[in-house]
């Protein structure tokens, strides 16, 4: 390892990111109540334009009013191509009480765009004596942003998550398809006769959780469109998993559960890497640096290995 060494991430649970948008304040209380680990109030792409400015009062509004538990609440503000997001920022800061969180910067395209946000941020949290800091997300959902990943996952020390983006990052790469994240029709192998379905999102999500590991940030799968498909959710949410993301979106109140679901270790799962930790700690105090666990290999990199799991485990049990 380098001597710099890896920072964790905010000890937080992210495993469900649950949005809706700020333009439908009778959603506010069914989120509150939901499974959900992360709120994100949408003032962004699912609120109209001429709807922006009731949007951002139902939330500033909600954000005190509502009892959001022990959740993470963020907000999605509006893009900085865009006139609305100085004044998300500036109200949202000015106006909502200290239950507020986290700002989600969508459409981030480089650290600049980072700094631009936390400059505004730092100004009025000081302006107005704001004692608790504000954390960022950000979604990758840009050629540019996923270009620029490492450099956005480091631009501040507010940066707690980055989510991948489907929809916006395909129309961007120009992909030909509408699909919001999962598998795509027309992106398989081809072997003696038979279909083999690969995964376009693969290259983009492994790399959003290469630059968030290096700095210490949560990097999160985002939206599956097709909310009516229990098994295409499934089968995305355990590759991210797998790829080493700690959560999902939900865009729908029926996708919580399932990424709860995927997000949280297996009983078996906690087990095995209970008895791995404990054949190691065996291990190492009979000198030893490598042993066999149910006839295959593990050393001291299956104590890290296992530490994730159990890890998370332990958050869980925490939250009760
Ligand atoms: N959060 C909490 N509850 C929600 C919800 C959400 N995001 N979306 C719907 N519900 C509730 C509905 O109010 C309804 O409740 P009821 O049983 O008490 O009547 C129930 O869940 C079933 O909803 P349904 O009728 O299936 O959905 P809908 O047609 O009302 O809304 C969407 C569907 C997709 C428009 C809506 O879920 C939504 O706006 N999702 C978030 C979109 C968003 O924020 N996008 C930005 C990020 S990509
Ligand atoms: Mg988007």
């Amino acid at each position: 390892m380098s001597f710099r060494t890896q920072p964790l991430p905010a000890a937080r649970l992210n495993r469900c990111q649950l949005f809706g948008p700020g333009s439908r304040p009778a959603l506010f209380e069914k989120m509150a109540a939901s499974a959900a680990d992360v709120i994100n109030l949408d003032l962004e792409d699912s609120v109209a334009p001429d709807d922006k400015e009731q949007a951002r009062k139902n939330i500033i509004q909600a954000i005190g009013d509502v009892d959001w538990g022990d959740k993470t609440v963020s907000v999605r503000i509006n893009g900085l191509d865009t006139p609305f997001w100085y004044r998300d920022v500036v109200d949202l800061l000015e106006q909502a009480g200290d239950r507020l969180d986290q700002i989600m910067i969508p459409k981030a395209g480089n650290a600049s765009d980072i700094y631009a946000v936390d400059a505004l941020v730092t100004a009025v949290e000081r302006a107005k004596g704001r004692q608790k800091k504000i954390a960022f997300e950000a979604i990758i959902e840009t050629a540019a942003g996923i270009c620029h990943v490492e450099d956005i996952a480091s631009a501040s020390p507010r940066m707690e998550a980055i989510s991948l983006g489907a929809a916006d990052f395909a129309a961007s790469m120009g992909m030909a398809t509408t699909g919001i994240g999962g598998t795509q029709e027309n992106y398989y192998m081809h072997h003696e006769g038979a279909k083999y379905w690969s995964d376009p999102w693969h290259w983009a999500q492994a790399k959003i959780v290469a630059a968030c590991r290096t700095h210490g940030v949560l990097p999160v799968d985002g939206p599956f469109g097709d909310f009516s498909d229990e098994a295409g959710f499934r089968a995305q949410a355990l590759r991210s998993a797998t790829l080493g993301m700690v959560g999902k979106w939900a865009i729908h109140p029926s996708q919580v559960a399932l990424a709860n679901e995927v997000f949280s270790p297996s009983e078996k799962a906690v087990t095995e890497a209970r008895e791995i930790l404990a054949a190691m700690e065996e291990a190492t105090r009979t000198g030893a640096g490598a042993t066999v666990y149910k006839g295959r290999l593990v050393d001291i990199a299956s104590i890290k290995q296992a530490q994730v799991i159990v890890t998370q485990a332990d958050k869980i049990a925490a939250k009760g």
